[in-house]
């Protein structure tokens, strides 16, 4: 197996056993919406605890920019669903939430959470986000949390991204990434993949790709340390970014 496919593989094993855990331990986890202060909780406190449970964000990419009532929106690694859901509200009943995942079981999860919502207008798809099966120049508004530090070929996720965009439309990501490269030792681990650090990038190369790929303005909105420093920390930690970024195709 190459290493792409490789990568894959670890994170949809990693994050199939997260769908699982949540979908059979009734959702008692907290989850990074819970426990973070970038979710408003009067917007989600009506979630599903298992929608909050699955929550393995880095942001809240809802929060980066408007939302309008009738807007297509696709969210890149929808997870348990839960900024489908709140962006659901967001664009009403005539809007449309599709979210898309490469995990079965964080799809079928996420389906759950649709039922106990009552969510009419999103749907959840199984595909890879460089590789989505949407139809070209169709969609508002792209979200994407904590995702594509994840993908080992980023240049096809951006492409994929204009590609689905309509003129004008809009991308919100919240991610990770760095000030400084990572050691070797921790690049060459794959668990820390499956983390959201080894595929981390330096924000210059990060932001570059997205222009190459045809993103006419790439915006950094925020920009705050990942963690907030623990002695314990090895040195590499200072350098991983939380950031928020609107692009504008
Ligand atoms: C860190 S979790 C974030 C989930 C969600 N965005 C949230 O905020 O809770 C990453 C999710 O992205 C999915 N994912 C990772 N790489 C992907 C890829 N290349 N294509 C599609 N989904 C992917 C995983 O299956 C997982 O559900």
């Amino acid at each position: 197996m190459d290493n792409k496919k490789r990568i894959i593989e670890n994170v949809r094993t990693s994050y199939g056993e997260l769908a699982r855990d949540v979908a059979s331990c009734c959702g008692e986890r907290g989850g990074f919406a819970s426990d973070s202060k970038v979710y408003d909780p009067k917007h989600i406190g009506k979630l599903p605890k298992e929608a909050l449970a699955a929550s393995a964000g880095c942001g809240n990419p809802n929060a980066i920019g408007e939302l309008g009532q009738g807007e297509t929106v696709v969210d890149f690694g929808s997870g348990g669903g839960i900024d489908c859901f709140l962006a659901s509200n967001m664009v009403g009943e005539n809007g449309h939430v599709i979210g898309v995942d490469m995990t079965p079981d964080m799809i079928d999860l996420a389906n759950k959470n649709k039922s106990k919502m009552g969510a009419k207008n999103v749907e959840f798809r199984l595909a890879l986000i460089d590789d989505t099966g949407i139809k070209s120049n169709s969609v508002d508004v792209i979200i994407s949390n904590c995702v594509i530090v994840l993908a080992p070929d980023k240049d096809n996720v951006f492409k994929e991204a204009v590609r689905i965009l309509k003129s004008g439309g809009r991308m919100h990501i919240s991610d990770l990434m760095l000030t400084n490269e990572l050691p070797d030792t921790v690049t060459a681990d794959i668990d820390n993949w499956t983390h959201c650090i080894a595929g981390a990038e330096l924000t210059d190369v990060y932001i570059n790709r997205m222009r190459n790929a045809g993103f006419s303005k790439v915006e950094v909105v925020s920009d705050v340390p990942y963690r907030s420093g623990s002695e314990t920390d090895e040195d590499w930690v200072a350098s991983l970014r939380s950031m928020n970024i609107l692009a504008i195709k």
